[in-house]
C-alpha cells in the first residue's frame, strides 16, 4: 500500500489518481505532518502499513510565507523530520517533494542536483530545511506546478484573458512549467523502478518565462485575441524574491530509466480538457 500525505492538494489529488487503488490518501485533517499526535498514529500503523509514503503536504503560499514564518517552518521543515521517524518505524520508503526555489537563480544553465543551494525567500529556506530533515528519502525537486485540482498560474491567466482584461506578465524569470498529472506519473514510475534514495530533479522540460507560459496557456484554452504584454520583475513587486532562472536538469532521473515528461502542448491540452469537464454531480 502507498500512503499519500497532503492528499487534498493540487499534486496530492493527481498522485492519488495516477496510483489508483494501490494508494490511500490522507488530507491534512486526517494527518497533519506537523502534529506529533497524528505522526505518532502514522508511525504506529493506524493508517495502515505502507511500503511507500509520498509526501505532497507542504505550506505553499510563497509570498505569505514571508510573514507566516512559523506555519511555513512547521509544515515544510518540522513535518519532514517527524515524517522521517514515522517512516523508519514503519520501514516505509519515502518520496518527498521539494522545489526549484532552493536555488538563487544565478546560474544560466540547468541546475544539477549537486549544485549549491541558496534560497532567496522564506518558503525556499523552509523547503531546504525539509530536504535536510527528511533524509533518507527520494527527494523530487519540481518547479512551476500547474494542475486541474488547484489554483494555479495558467488557470488565472485563462480566467482573466477570457474576461477580456489585459494581462501584464513577468518575462525575466525563466523556469520549466510542470503539469501535476505528469509529475504524478513520474512518481508512479519512480515507485515502480524502486529508485535509490537521493535528490532527483523532476520537471517539465521546456524552459520559458511566465510571459511565454501565459501565452501558451491562453492559446491552449482557445483564446486567440488575448491582450498579454511582458513586464519586468521590478514592475510586479512581490513580498518574496524569486530566482531569475530556475531550470532544473532532469538528466539524473532520465539516466535512472524514468521517462521524460510529455511536452507542454500535450500537458496543456490535457489540462484544459480537464478544466472543461463538467463538475461531477453528487
Ligand atoms: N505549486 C508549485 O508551483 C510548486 C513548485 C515547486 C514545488 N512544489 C511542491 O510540490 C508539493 C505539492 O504542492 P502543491 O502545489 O500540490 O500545493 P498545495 O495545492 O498547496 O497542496 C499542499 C497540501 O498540503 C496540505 N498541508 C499543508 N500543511 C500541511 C501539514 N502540516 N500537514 C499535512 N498537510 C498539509 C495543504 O492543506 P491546506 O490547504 O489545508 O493547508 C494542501 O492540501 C509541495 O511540496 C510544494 O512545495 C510546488
Amino acid at each position: 500500500m502507498i500512503l499519500v500525505l497532503g492528499a487534498g492538494g493540487m499534486l496530492g489529488k493527481d498522485v492519488l489518481r495516477a496510483l489508483g487503488e494501490k494508494a490511500t490518501g490522507l488530507p491534512r485533517a486526517e494527518c497533519d505532518i506537523a502534529d506529533p499526535t497524528h505522526i505518532a498514529k502514522l508511525g504506529m500503523g493506524e493508517f495502515g502499513r505502507p511500503t511507500w509514503i509520498i509526501n505532497c503536504a507542504a505550506y505553499t503560499k510563497v509570498d505569505l510565507a514571508e510573514q507566516e514564518k512559523q506555519a511555513g517552518y512547521d509544515a515544510n521543515a518540522l513535518g519532514p523530520s517527524y515524517l522521517s521517524s514515522a517512516a523508519a518505524d514503519l520501514n516505509a520508503r519515502v518520496i518527498h517533494i521539494s522545489t526549484d526555489f532552493v536555488f538563487d537563480g544565478s546560474k544560466t544553465s540547468p541546475y544539477l542536483e549537486t549544485d549549491e543551494t541558496n534560497p532567496l525567500n522564506e518558503y525556499g529556506r523552509t523547503k531546504l530545511a525539509g530536504e535536510r530533515n527528511i533524509l533518507p528519502a527520494i527527494i523530487l525537486r519540481t518547479s512551476w506546478l500547474f494542475g486541474a485540482e488547484g489554483p494555479c498560474f495558467p488557470k488565472t491567466m485563462i480566467r482573466v484573458a477570457s474576461s477580456g482584461k489585459p494581462l501584464r506578465v513577468v518575462a525575466d524569470q525563466i523556469g520549466c512549467p510542470t503539469y501535476t498529472e505528469d509529475l504524478a506519473q513520474t512518481i508512479a514510475d519512480v515507485v515502480q523502478a524502486n529508485l535509490p534514495d537521493g535528490i532527483y530533479h523532476a520537471t517539465g522540460h521546456e524552459p520559458m518565462s511566465w510571459f511565454d507560459f501565459a501565452k501558451r496557456a491562453v492559446s491552449a484554452a482557445g483564446i486567440l485575441d488575448a491582450d498579454i504584454s511582458p513586464i519586468q520583475t521590478e514592475d510586479w513587486p512581490t513580498p518574496a524574491a524569486r530566482p531569475k532562472y530556475s531550470v532544473l536538469s532532469n538528466e539524473k532521473l532520465i539516466a535512472a530509466g524514468i521517462p521524460k515528461m510529455p511536452d507542454l502542448d500535450s500537458a496543456l491540452r490535457r489540462f484544459t480538457d480537464r478544466l472543461n469537464q463538467p463538475e461531477p454531480t453528487a
